[in-house]
């Protein structure tokens, strides 16, 4: 389970998070929609620790992240991120560049990090690329690898940044196939994402953000159908 309790986040004199509150449940798929620069990207990298927090409280699984004594390295082993775009390795296949973080993160011998990072690349859809340099593949292809690389982990949680934004509109749809088979899994997952669509169909219930605060969260069929917010009812219409 992810709890975050009052968060609050400032870059400068800009609060970026201004009070969150908000708990995922184990296999629950939870999106976040809403404007450019309302806080959503911040929020999922103040999850994995990667950014500290000024006030409040995540804790994942009981762990509080941002406590002194926490082995964050640890703990982000249980939560993937994939972003709008991974640089994988351009000298290294797309093997290898899936077993680098078993090998190094979890001491996996050579054997075992093949092992692992080809069950996924399979579950991927790209058990024909294996011996691919990345640069041989398509946008929507180096997005299932990053996604790939992030399950070779095993994590508990992913959490995903736009995966599609910097995609050609024609590979969208097999990463969004990609989400939609973890989501079927029961993989807990949070999404940035801008693709409604998809939103409406996969999530558990979807968190509209605005100006840093987390303004409605509710099932898709309520947030779509029938948003409560102004600011919510504004971006609907917007992006329609
Ligand atoms: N490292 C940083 N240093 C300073 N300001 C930052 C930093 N990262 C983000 N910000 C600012 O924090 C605010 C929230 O940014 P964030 O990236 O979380 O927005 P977002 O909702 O993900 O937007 P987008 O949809 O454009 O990705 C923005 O005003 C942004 O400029
Ligand atoms: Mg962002």
């Amino acid at each position: 389970m992810i709890e975050i309790e009052n968060v609050r986040k400032s870059f400068g004199a800009l609060e970026v998070l201004k009070g969150i509150d908000l708990t995922v449940a184990k296999g629950e798929v939870l999106t976040v929609i809403g404007g450019s620069g309302s806080g959503k990207s911040t929020l999922l990298t103040c999850i994995n620790g990667l950014e500290p927090i000024n006030s409040g409280r995540i804790k994942v699984d009981g762990t509080e992240v941002h406590a002194k004594s926490t082995d964050l390295n640890k703990l982000r082993q249980k939560i993937g991120i994939v972003f709008q775009q991974w640089n994988a390795f351009p000298h290294l296949t797309v093997l290898e560049n899936v077993m680098l973080a078993p090998r190094k993160a979890l001491g996996m011998t050579k054997a075992q990090a093949e092992e692992v990072a080809v069950k996924q690349l399979t579950h991927v859809g790209l058990a024909e690329k294996l011996s691919v340099y990345p640069t041989r593949m398509s946008g929507g292809q180096q997005q299932r690898m990053a996604i790939a690389r992030a399950l070779a982990m095993s994590p508990t949680y992913m959490l995903f940044d736009e995966v599609t934004s910097a995609l050609d509109p024609m590979l969208v749809g097999e990463v969004l196939d990609t989400l939609r088979l973890l989501a079927s899994e029961g993989m807990t997952m949070i999404c940035v994402t801008h693709e409604m669509k998809f939103a409406r169909e996969v999530s558990d219930r979807v968190a509209f953000f605005h100006q840093g605060v987390m303004a409605e969260i509710a099932p898709p069929d309520r947030l779509f159908g029938a948003p409560q917010h102004l600011e919510t009812q504004k971006f609907l219409a917007a992006t329609h």
